[in-house]
């Protein structure tokens, strides 16, 4: 078994009859959803998913897991979803695979949120891995070129040659070549303040317990607030 499908199948026996749970993007949360969908036929696991990506949702379909929107649930009990860098203040970075707003909006209005991870996504600080900042594609080319003046080094994310990657809601990537991340609070701030940008891959403070993944078996680390 490897180090993904392990902490998978760990953080989806934390899901209980009854719950409403946020289903993550990307290829560890791809084994979550695969032990719930598991867990859903043979143990008859009574859930109602609220996935964070088109991906998720068709996945999670096909297991026969009950799916719902996110404006069609009242509260969602627990979220479990994967992260690209996890600093020991609890900070991340997420968006990797693309779904980092639906994964904010969830995230934010979960009660719980477990991030699911290999031993080689904990980092000392954040920012080794490219920072994700989804942008509306209307004047994409100018926020561009304000990142570039500010020195974090943009690209933008492309899904062929010659075409943008796009996320579920249509907007564009780009990606910060930070290399580290100094003051992931301050950098969020700024983040959030700059017109054009939908959101930022920054997850700071969000999740409450870290599943890694070692060679001996999962880690769980409590994000004590
Ligand atoms: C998708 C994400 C993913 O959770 C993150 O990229 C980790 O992915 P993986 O488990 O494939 O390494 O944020 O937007």
């Amino acid at each position: 078994m490897n180090l993904k499908e392990m902490v998978g199948i760990k953080a989806a026996s934390y899901v209980k009859d009854g719950m409403t749970v946020g289903l993550g993007t990307g290829s560890t949360a791809y084994y979550m959803i695969e032990e719930l969908g598991r867990r859903v036929k043979e143990e008859n696991l009574d859930i109602v998913g609220v996935p964070t990506s088109f991906a998720s949702k068709e996945q999670a379909e096909a297991l026969g897991i009950i799916i719902k929107d996110i404006d069609a649930v009242t509260h969602i009990d627990l979220t479990i979803d994967g992260a690209d860098e996890i600093s020991q203040t609890f900070h991340g970075i997420k968006g990797g695979g693309a779904a980092l707003l639906f994964e904010k909006i969830v995230a934010t209005y979960s009660k719980e949120v477990i991030w699911i991870v290999d031993d080689s996504k904990m980092v000392e600080k954040l920012g080794k891995f490219p920072l994700p900042v989804e942008v509306v594609p209307y004047g994409q080319e100018q926020l561009f070129r304000l990142f570039q003046e500010k020195g974090y080094n943009p690209t933008f994310r492309m899904e062929t040659e010659d075409q943008l990657r796009k996320t579920d809601s249509g907007h564009s990537i780009i990606d910060l070549n930070l290399d580290v991340i100094e003051d992931p609070i301050a950098l969020a701030l700024e983040l959030d303040q700059t017109v054009g940008v939908v959101e930022h891959g920054l997850f700071n403070n969000m999740v409450n317990t870290v599943i890694i993944g070692e060679a001996h078996g999962p880690k769980v680390i409590e994000n004590i607030r």
